[in-house]
């Protein structure tokens, strides 16, 4: 399908699972009369365990979906994906305009007083070059202290948003934060704001916690031609349906919507990577 085709006029949103609806809600919130479709691959959560090449080719199966049903603009609602992939969507897509999550340095150096930001991330954004070089880009002298969190995102996928063990795991990736005395979180994975009182409640109560969907969300305005038509919210994942339409209506409260299978496989028939 042409990119710029009559019929390329939906968003594609898409994320390892759950993560990317916070970044979904504020689309639907900045533009209520877009089309919008969301990719959770479930299957495949978390990315943040997985190799560079594994989330690229995850991301280049969904992106390819997404514009086979029309997308004319892809939000990479996933900081995992974006560190690894977006340079290669980019290139494969020029024509396809996409907006990536990144963590927030530059808010974060504006808003410490300090001068000593936390950072908390999946291993695999933790670990990748992208984020490297965002921080040596905007840091401005400040201190980052980068925290891979393994163990969170699998939690928030099953439902649990507040239980002891998962307490227990936020406190833990928050000690090394709070020994160096950050005033300054950023929540540099679209999950994490689904559990913010936990991370606030594990730091000190005056930590300032920075998260990004608003302003992904904005750029994505910034980027949308509206197509007119009515407002849709499509949205599929790669796992089990009716999961991920329980989960959505009770944490976000989104009842009636009805979550659709994606086969995740690639054009060929192919399945991309086994899970
Ligand atoms: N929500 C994603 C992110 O922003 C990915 C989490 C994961 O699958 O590990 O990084």
């Amino acid at each position: 399908m042409q990119i710029d085709s009559p019929t390329a006029r939906e968003i594609g949103v898409f994320d390892s699972g759950v993560g990317g609806l916070t970044v979904l809600r504020e689309l639907r919130r900045l533009l209520p009369d877009a089309r919008l479709r969301y990719l959770a691959d479930t299957a495949y959560a978390p990315y943040g365990g997985r190799s560079a090449d594994d989330i690229r080719a995850r991301s280049m199966a969904i992106t390819e979906h997404l514009i086979d049903c029309g997308a004319g603009l892809i939000v990479i609602a996933c900081n995992t994906a974006t560190a690894h992939a977006i340079e290669a969507l980019r290139a494969r897509w020029p024509a396809l305009p996409f907006v990536g999550t990144e963590p927030g340095i530059k808010p974060a150096v504006a808003a410490t007083r300090n001068g000593r930001i936390g950072l908390l991330a999946t291993s695999a954004t933790a670990a990748s070059a992208r984020l490297r070089a965002l921080i040596d880009r905007h840091a401005n002298g400040r201190e980052v202290i980068v925290r891979g969190c393994p163990g969170i995102v699998e939690h928030i996928e099953a439902g649990d948003l507040d239980s002891p063990l998962l307490r227990r795991l936020v406190e833990e990736h928050c000690a090394p934060l709070r020994q160096a005395g950050v005033d300054t979180v950023l929540l540099g994975c679209t999950h994490y704001p689904l559990i913010e009182p936990l991370w606030q409640a594990a730091l000190a109560p005056n930590v300032e916690l920075l998260h990004i969907e608003t302003a992904v969300a904005r750029r994505a305005v910034d980027l949308w031609t509206p197509t007119g038509g009515n407002a849709t919210l499509q949205v599929e994942t790669s796992g089990d349906p009716t999961t991920l339409q329980d989960w959505i209506a009770q944490v976000l409260g989104w009842r009636g919507l009805h979550v659709q299978a994606w086969a995740h496989e690639n054009n060929n028939g192919q399945q991309v990577l086994t899970a």
